[in-house]
Parts: structure tokens; sequence; C-alpha cells
């Protein structure tokens, strides 16, 4: 199959995002797949109550069955068409929160195949806040099933160029809208039970959830360090984000962090491995080594989520053998960071005294 790519300005306005989008909505509509970008990052689409057209997103992928999809809306009311018994909290949460980077898990409506919910009885909704991901939703009359556009297990798109790489020949046509504002998925947020559950960090934190509905916990799966706990979202699993080389992430004071970062990166390249380091704006002329990637200032978190997936993906291109991260640790944005680059490293941690 051909894949197509459709370049879409920024500046384009909502009228000239319709007409260009208009052969992607039909090939939605016709059960065929389209990656298309929203706020987090790119989405491989197909028609969401449409079991067979869900299936193939999974063929494309070599994704999991179990692994369910999220639905993607461009109407608050759309949520009543797809979940049942839908509690108070997920209204407060939509007012507060979409469209944009939130997904809630409520129980499945009856019409919403097993396919696209891994054999699951509850349901995963978002409504994206990007105009192309809005404007595929409404044009095609349907309700859009979209996982990360990444083969399974690679780190998820932020790029249409990313998309290319992993689906070229597999699906009809990638809608190119430039590189993702966010770079990491959406937070996800289980309020099936009294008390909301955080399933996946992301840019909308504990505290934002909080601060609307008074409480909210954080799967203790996802924040153990052994992950040797079962986590609630299945995709939480799988080994994810993974780049060909090994690795390691270095916490503790910066200083030392850097010392020991430059001391194994010797050792390494001695060993004649190529060696790529995660640096900052701040620290990355202080290190020595193959290939140096700046990963934005460590005071932005928003620009270091925005960086992290490109980069992973570059040192890939780059076959450096292994590669050292900084670590970037706080309570907000940074527990979302943190959480993608312990799976893509498997867990493994220095510690730099
Ligand atoms: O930002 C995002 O959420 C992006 C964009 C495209 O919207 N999508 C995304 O989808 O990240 P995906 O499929 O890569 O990740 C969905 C995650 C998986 O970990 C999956 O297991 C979990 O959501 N999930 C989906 N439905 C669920 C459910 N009913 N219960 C628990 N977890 C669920
Ligand atoms: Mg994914």
């Amino acid at each position: 199959m051909e894949t197509e790519l459709i370049k879409i300005e920024t500046e384009a306005d909502e009228e000239e995002i319709r007409q260009l989008i208009a052969p992607a909505a039909k090939i939605i509509a016709n059960g065929g797949l389209v990656a298309f970008p929203t706020e987090t990052v790119y989405g491989l689409g197909a028609n969401a109550l449409d079991a067979d057209a869900a299936r193939k997103i999974y063929a494309a992928k070599g994704r999991p069955s179990d692994n369910p999809l999220i639905i993607h809306i461009a109407d608050v009311d759309d949520l009543k068409k797809i979940g049942k018994n839908i509690p108070e909290a997920a209204f407060k949460l939509a007012n507060a929160f979409w469209p944009g980077p939130l997904t809630m898990i409520v129980e499945k409506g009856d019409n919403v195949p097993y396919a696209t919910t891994g054999g699951l009885d509850t349901v995963a909704v978002r409504f994206p806040s990007h105009p192309v991901a809005k404007a595929l939703i409404r044009e095609s009359g349907c309700l859009i099933a979209a996982p990360s556009a990444n083969t399974s297990g690679r780190p998820s798109p932020t790029k249409a160029g990313h998309v290319m790489e992993d689906m070229n020949g597999r699906i009809e046509m990638i809608l190119d809208g430039g590189n993702c504002d966010i770079g990491l998925e959406s937070t996800i947020v289980d309020i099936t039970e009294n008390v909301p559950v955080i399933l996946r960090p992301g840019y909308i934190t504990v505290s934002d959830i909080k601060r609307v509905l008074g409480e909210c916990e954080i799967d203790a799966a996802i924040i153990a360090a052994d992950s040797m706990q079962k986590p609630r979202a299945p995709g939480m699993k799988y080994k994810h984000y993974a780049p060909k080389a090994d690795l390691t992430i270095v916490d503790g004071p910066i200083d030392a962090v850097i010392d020991t970062i430059n001391r194994l990166t010797i050792e390494q390249m001695n060993n004649g491995k190529k060696v790529g380091i995660i640096a900052t704006e701040d620290t990355e002329d202080r290190y020595q080594a193959d290939i140096i990637e700046n990963i934005g200032k460590r005071s932005d978190e928003g620009t270091i989520a925005k960086n992290l997936f490109a980069i992973l993906r570059d040192f890939d291109e780059k076959n450096v053998d292994i590669i050292y991260s900084e670590s970037f640790d706080s309570p907000d944005i940074g527990r979302a960071i943190m959480n993608r680059l312990l799976k893509a490293a498997g867990h493994k941690v220095i510690k730099a005294e």
C-alpha cells in the first residue's frame, strides 16, 4: 500500500484544514487508517465503532490485542455515546481540561466493540485540542480510536517523519501538522471508582486533578522502582519507548552526575562503543562523547518533554551503542518525563554521589 503524506501548514484556517483533510476523513469513514497530529503525539486513527477497522490498527502497529485503544471525540456530549453510568467527575474534568491532553476511563457503552477496548468493559476517551484532530473527527462523522502512531515498543512519534519511519506502506495516509506541542502522551485518569486514579502521568498532573475533584491518587505500579506490580493500564506493562542502544539514567547531584557519565563514557569508548549522552542546555559543554544531545533547559520541563522522544529516535538513527541520560525528576511534568525515561531505560538507574 502506498502511504500518502498531506502537509497542513500551522497557519491554515478552519476551512482550509477541512478541505485538506477531506480525503483522510473519507478513508476513516470507509474503515481505513490515517495517522494525524494531536497536541500530545501523533495518533493512528480508525473508526472506533468498527471492529474490523480497530483490528487493522493492531496489525499495523504489531500491538498486542489486549492493549486497549483511546477513543477520540470532538464534542463533550459524545462521551455519552460511548460510555455509560458516567460519573459527575467526568463532566467536571471535561470542563476543566477538554479539549486537551487528558484521557478518562469510564464504563464502556454497549455499542463500543471489544476489539477497541482490548476486551475490557471500560473505555478510554479523550477530546484532543489539535485543530487537525478535531477536524478529522468531525468531518469523518466517526469517533476515532487512536493509539500513538509508532510501531509497538518504539518511542511515540512527535513529528510526521517519525510516523513515516514506522508506518510507511502500512497505512493509507499521514496528515503532517508539524511538531507536537506537548510531546508526551496524555495523562490517563480512571474515574470508574470513588477516588480517581492516574494510570499514566502526563502534562495534566495529580495536583491539577486534585484542584478539580478534591482527591486523586497515582497507580502504585507506575511509580514502583522494581516495576513488579501489575499496572492498571494494560499498555503500561509493556516494554516501551526503548531505543536500540542500552540506556542508563544517572541520578544525583549534578556535578557528580556529570563526573560519573564522563567516566563511564571514557570506559565504554575505550571498549570501542559509540556513546550518546542526553544532556541539558546547562550541562552539554561539560561532556565528552560521540554524540551529545541537548534536551532543553533544566528549568524548562515543557521543552524537555517535547524533545525526549525525538532524541531517543535520533540516537537510533545514529547507531549509538550506549546512552547515558541525566535524571529529570520533579513533581509536575517531570513525573511523566521520568516515567517514559525509566521505561526506555528498562529501569536502569545509577546513583552518582
Ligand atoms: O496522548 C495520547 O493519549 C495519544 C494520542 C494519540 O491521543 N494516544 C496514546 O494511545 O498514547 P496509546 O494507545 O499509545 O496508549 C493508550 C494507553 C495504553 O497504555 C492503554 O493500555 C491505556 O491507554 N488504556 C486504554 N484503554 C484503557 C482502559 N479501558 N483501561 C485502562 N487503560 C486503558
Ligand atoms: Mg503508545
